[in-house]
């Protein structure tokens, strides 16, 4: 395992730009892969969950290519074309590809496996085996409905009005991308706001999309048996890996950063919220929008933090950015309190209980709630550090340590730094150009 440690003697400073938003590069793979015709995307974030959903597209038979200028080529085979893939689809770490690609298969009539590492084998299935059964798909799965999983899609599938148990745009989407290609009008209803991606691009590739507001939630319906039309996307850079560079910005003495072309969906910046709600330094300039989605570039200054309690209606807009938003709380002033993280207990890992455990290790005071986590900031002072941390095959883990170690008294190690890998290639490069020592 190759081991991470971060350290830092010198303000961090510079322009960068990170790479392109996971969620959006996902949806335009499989969107692209379902129109009939050439999609280009510029921007593709090129780690390893969106390159699982490319290998599957591709066994499922898309073409997809990336050219010499980095641009991703698809040749879609249209809603209902996709053929049935010969070997067992591997997921690697990657819950999005996963679930969304269930959606996509479920109203398909093939037959497709599902694999993946031992994060994703772990993780709850049944959130969309439920609904997707309702549409006529058939499973089956490891005990506690995981992976490895077998899926027979049904077409034509039963459309459905889905009101969501879980905050999750997961699950609304594998309903919708499902709904894609059934007979009617599929729908989802949330009660609370989780990112619309999906929503956006479906639009954008000539879907027909309604979302309306009612006493019930928000109500996201989708006309089947869409034609999609192949689209020239942009995939801005993503705001759940600005949200590394923005937390070190913030602490880390005298740093002086901008992040050019973030993702800055009102979905998604839950983070940039309770930061300034902290005093954090932050600006948002140029706002913009590119390919329909809110896009700025954000200059971050250090500067002092102070603690607050977070609103739990926050968390959808910001589920990714908790790990990092726990180490942003450690240098505040005075205590954080951050609730309603339910979700966080079954993401890549139980990220409430990884997190405490590993901030406790480095002399930070915390208070693990069922729903939370409560942190006792040290009001801008280095933390003591001096710990390994096990990323737990989980890359917002290895990144967290990897950024609180900047501001630690003795060496933080993160013991495997692969994962990272999966989200943020070129993470370490980034923070080598801002001024950071990796060893
Ligand atoms: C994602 C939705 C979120 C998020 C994940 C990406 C997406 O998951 O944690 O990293 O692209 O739809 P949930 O929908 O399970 O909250």
């Amino acid at each position: 395992m190759a081991t991470l440690s971060l350290q830092c003697n010198t303000p961090l400073t510079g322009s960068v730009v990170v790479p392109g938003d996971k969620s959006m590069s996902h949806r335009a793979l499989m969107l692209g892969s379902l129109a009939v015709g050439e999609t280009v995307v510029t921007g593709l974030l090129e780690g390893e969950d969106v390159l699982a959903t490319a290998a599957a597209m591709r066994a499922m038979g898309a073409e997809i290519g990336r050219d010499d200028a980095g641009l991703w080529h698809i040749h879609g085979v249209g809603v209902g074309g996709l053929l049935q893939p010969r070997v067992a689809l591997d997921m690697g770490n990657s819950g999005t590809s996963t679930r969304l690609l269930m959606g996509v298969i479920a109203s398909h009539r093939i037959t497709a496996t599902f694999i993946g590492d031992a994060s994703l084998s772990a993780r709850p299935m049944r959130r969309v085996t439920e609904p997707l059964s309702t549409m006529g798909a058939q499973f089956t799965t490891a005990p506690g409905e995981r992976l490895p999983l077998t899926m027979t899609g049904c077409c034509p599938a039963v459309p459905i009005r889905y009101v969501l148990p879980v905050a999750s745009a997961q699950v609304k989407s594998a309903v919708l991308l499902a709904g894609l290609n059934a007979p009617g009008i599929t729908s989802v209803v949330e009660r609370i706001a989780t990112r619309d991606h999906s929503e956006r691009m479906l639009r954008g590739f000539g879907a027909t999309v309604t979302v309306e507001d009612s006493p019930e939630g928000r109500i996201i319906a989708v006309t089947g048996e869409a034609e999609l039309r192949p689209q020239v996307l942009t995939v801005p850079g993503d705001i759940s890996s600005a949200a590394f560079v923005i937390v070190a910005s913030l602490i880390v003495p005298g740093s002086d950063v901008t992040i050019t072309n973030v993702g800055v969906n009102p979905t998604r910046d839950g983070l940039l919220r309770a930061l300034i709600a902290m005093g954090g330094n932050i600006e948002i300039l140029s706002p913009r929008t590119v390919g329909g989605e809110p896009v700025a570039d954000l200059r971050v200054r250090h500067g002092a933090l102070t603690g607050i309690e977070v609103p739990p209606e926050w968390a959808a807009s910001m589920i990714d950015e908790y790990p990092i938003l726990f180490v942003a709380a450690a240098f505040a002033s005075g205590s954080t309190t951050m609730r309603g993280l339910e979700e966080l207990r079954v993401k890549e890992s139980d990220r409430i209980a990884v997190m405490a455990q590993g901030l406790a290790a480095c002399g930070v005071s915390v208070d693990e709630l069922p729903d939370g986590l409560i942190v006792h900031g040290r009001s801008g002072d280095a933390v003591a550090g001096g710990a390994t941390i096990a990323a737990m095959l989980d890359h917002r883990i290895a990144m967290s340590f990897a950024v609180l170690a900047l501001n630690a008294t003795a060496a933080v190690t993160v013991d495997d730094a692969a994962p990272i890998g999966t989200s943020f290639p070129g993470f370490v490069a980034l923070f080598q150009q801002l001024g950071a020592v990796a060893r």
